[in-house]
């Protein structure tokens, strides 16, 4: 695949201070700030990948993908032409803006993550005793858990069609599943997803998701990150039924949702996938608590939309 990963995102909320916080908190390292007083933070394996600014409204701001190489971009450039969407930048880097959600792109010439493989713990079963004598691993564990990579981000646009086309047409994002008219799933990589569009009354960031080993560490992230802040809960635990993860849902101080996430099911070979049109209620979770109507549509939609005419708006 000529993409081949996400490479940051940058995210504009009121709150930097606090926001700032709560993502130290699930487990970024702070890697410094910028001049105006954003805060940049690295994940484990996917090196600096956020980035928390000023922004009067939350918003998504711009994404980063990744590509092998200039041949890669040069595809890109074509494809877009062929759409008529105008982008700037050459060589290793070209930005661009879907003129349909006003998010800004910018694809670059990048080095994939490196995901050193986690080790896979014997467990016990019916009839199977694959762990003798002693206690699980996972319960042993004590270390912080620092998610590896940010895997994937769901926005919502108010023209979800266009929007998918302007990442599969124009960027060469691959469908591995769609609501039809609803909703696709969209990948840049081997994961199965890592842009999900979404139809929304508004363009906006519904969250961003972050892979962590397995689901002791969905689980120990998320009661971790709730001990002594029970409001950040949102959804979870759970299992998706599109993607197959693991998942747990929690809401930053500025109304961003982020996920831990394990076990998506990936994408090595494009010809053995076919990807499929789901409904009912499999299209938002195989198994978990009730969906939330939060989860939904997030409280401080109609705060958003009330400013989404406004210039320093459209994400
Ligand atoms: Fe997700």
């Amino acid at each position: 695949m000529a993409l081949h990963r996400l490479t940051s995102i940058s995210v504009g909320v009121p709150n930097v201070a606090a926001t700032a916080e709560y993502y130290r908190d699930f487990g970024l390292t702070p890697v410094g700030e910028t001049s105006d007083g954003g805060r940049r933070f690295a994940t484990r394996e996917g090196g600096e990948q956020l980035l928390i600014t000023y922004a009067p409204r939350r918003r998504l701001l711009s994404m980063g993908v990744g590509a092998r190489d200039r041949d890669d971009l040069d595809r890109v450039r074509a494809s877009l032409a062929g759409l008529d969407i105008p982008h700037i930048g050459d060589g290793d880097r070209l930005t661009v803006s879907d003129p349909h959600s006003r998010l800004e792109v910018t694809v670059e010439v990048a080095p994939p993550v490196v995901e050193e493989p986690v080790a896979v713990a014997p467990t016990n079963g019916p009839g199977r005793a694959d762990r003798p004598n002693g206690r699980a691993p996972a319960v042993e564990r004590e270390t912080r858990v620092l998610p590896r990579k940010l895997g994937h981000l769901v926005i919502g646009s108010v023209d979800q069609e266009a929007t998918q086309r302007f990442f599969v047409d124009g960027l060469g994002f691959k469908i591995s599943d769609e609501m039809k008219g609803q909703a696709a799933f969209l990948r840049c990589s081997e994961d199965h997803h890592n842009v999900l569009v979404q139809r929304a009354p508004l363009n906006f960031l519904h969250h961003t998701a972050w892979e962590v080993d397995d689901v002791d560490e969905v689980g120990r992230g998320a009661s971790a990150m709730l001990a002594d802040h029970p409001e950040r809960h949102i959804w979870g635990l759970g299992r998706h039924h599109i993607g197959s993860n693991f998942f747990w849902y929690l809401r930053d101080p500025a109304g961003n949702f982020s996920e831990y996430y394990s076990d998506l099911d990936c994408i090595v070979d494009d010809a053995l996938w076919q990807p499929a049109a789901i409904e009912g209620a499999r299209a938002l979770y195989n198994w978990g608590p009730p969906v939330p109507p939060s989860f939904l549509a997030p409280d401080d939609l109609a705060e958003l939309m009330t400013g989404s005419h406004a210039p320093d708006s459209g994400g």
